[in-house]
């Protein structure tokens, strides 16, 4: 292990160089303009695998985005683990607010600023430079290894359930590993038991055939830019509520030990707010500030669009308007379920005045581990040996649709160990990953998986 240990320290900027050059390729997953270069990172990746030493090699194409899948199984009698990451990224938007391009890794006060630095190419970097590390010192790993990164997590994964299901016994595990959320905080390792799901809806109001004069019409006809604002003001009460009747049903309430578990963790809400830059914290009564992150779902509406919003003013009745809203789903609520919900209680105080259209977009299940499989023990003590700090257990907030399918599909631990932290704006400008976590989170899954290894199977 020490061999390990040193190689990783002499190797620090080895590991960055390698991670760099896959931060550079622009693998936005949503975009039909980086379509090839999506793909070209799926490629660069296989290569790096193979490079590592690891076996079988494949990518794997899908409708949109390859996956790439690698292995390692020359371990008999010793665990066989399968880490899962994401290598596609969100958009960079807005580009004027980076202080240097996106694509461009840049280090700044010990921080590597480009997008996917933390979301999540950094994070996949931190086991594949510990299993290099193995590699190049042992010249074997301490245990079998499956590698699973995929190119649509950000678009909800939609082909990772099928293919999930079609290899299932290629990716058969023991324990499923992964690194795609952030730390409690600065020099708090966490690992996180619980995920929350997402239903993402899109609402069209359209009336005129086409925008109209407003001195002409206006009092005449239907405004959809009103009916929008109206149907959106009627999704939750002034005390955070959804009004989707329904919508509460399946929701696992909070347990007396959880909510103490929660109240006892070492997190500020001064901090927290700090990283919102928000005056206030607010959302549904009766619970505190991480409940309503991580364990309760909620309802937000991302944009608006339609109508003039140019610079100056144009006196028209816009024809159509939209709106897209998301809900953070918690278990057990069913997001198809949770969709035609919302659709019957749009459509249903929608006026007759105008055209209303709800669409359906992406949607993921909640995850939730209940920590009683001994492999949460190991993962907390590599932790505290890598950070020297006690770890913690948290729950998460944001969605991972990898996750709770994996875990139904093999029914076997799911264990997030994350090495983000809440203010490096992931999916904003400016993201950006601590060089100390990066670092120590290398470490930190060289001890995992030595200390797995000696568990015998
Ligand atoms: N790394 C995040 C997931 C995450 C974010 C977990 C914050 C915990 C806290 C992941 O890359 C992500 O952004 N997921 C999307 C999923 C969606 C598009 C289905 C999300 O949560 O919005
Ligand atoms: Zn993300």
């Amino acid at each position: 292990m020490q061999q390990v240990l040193s190689y990783i320290q002499k190797h620090q900027n080895d590991f960055l160089n390698n991670l760099n050059e896959c931060l550079r390729i622009p693998s936005i997953s949503v975009s039909p303009s980086h379509v090839s270069d999506v793909a070209r990172c799926a490629d660069f990746l296989a290569q790096r695998l193979k490079e590592m030493g690891m076996k079988r090699v494949e990518i794997f194409p899908t409708k949109r985005h390859p996956i790439v899948y690698a292995e390692w199984l020359e371990a008999p009698g010793h665990p066989t683990v399968l880490v899962y990451g994401h290598y596609d990224v969100q958009p960079v938007d807005p580009l004027n607010e980076w202080v240097k391009p996106p694509f461009e890794p840049d280090i700044r006060g010990g921080r590597l600023y480009a997008r996917g630095s933390v979301d999540d190419k950094g994070q996949v970097y931190i086991h594949l430079s510990a299993l290099e590390a193995y590699f190049r010192t042992w010249g074997r790993l301490p245990l079998n290894v499956k590698v699973l990164i995929e190119g649509e997590e950000e678009i909800g994964s939609p082909s990772l359930k099928n293919f999930l299901k079609e290899q299932k016994n290629l990716l058969k595990a023991d324990e499923v590993i992964i690194s795609d959320t952030p730390m409690l905080d600065r020099e708090v390792p966490s690992i996180c038991y619980g995920l929350r799901g997402l239903c993402y809806m899109e609402i069209h109001v359209s009336g005129s055939s086409q925008d109209l004069h407003s001195g002409m019409w206006g009092g005449t006809v239907e405004n959809p830019v009103h009916v929008l604002a109206g149907i959106l003001s009627k999704l939750k009460d002034k005390n955070g509520r959804i009004l989707i009747p329904g919508f509460y049903k399946d929701v696992y309430p909070l347990s007396k030990t959880e909510r103490r578990m929660l109240a006892r963790l070492p997190a500020s809400e001064k901090k927290l707010l700090k990283v919102t830059g928000s005056l206030k914290f607010t959302g549904e009564k009766g619970f505190s500030t991480l409940e309503r992150m991580w364990a309760r779902p909620t309802l937000d509406v991302n944009g608006i669009f339609g109508g003039f919003s140019g610079e100056g003013s144009k006196t028209i009745i816009p024809a159509k308007v939209g709106a897209k809203v998301s809900m953070r789903l918690v278990p057990d609520q069913d997001p198809d379920k949770i969709a035609s919900a919302f659709k019957k209680h749009v459509e249903k105080i929608s006026p007759l005045t105008v055209n209303v259209k709800v669409i359906k977009h992406h949607g993921s299940r909640a995850f939730l581990e209940r920590l009683n499989h001994p492999i949460f023990e190991v993962a907390k003590r590599a932790l505290e040996k890598a950070f020297g700090k006690k770890a913690h257990f948290i729950r998460e907030g944001g969605s991972i649709p990898f996750v709770r399918t994996i875990s139904d599909i093999l029914k076997k631990p799911c264990v997030l160990l994350g090495f983000g932290l809440p203010d490096e704006n992931a999916h904003a400008p400016n993201e950006r990953l601590d060089l100390v976590n990066f670092f120590k989170g290398i470490e930190g899954m060289a001890y995992f998986y030595g200390d797995l290894a000696k568990w015998k199977v």
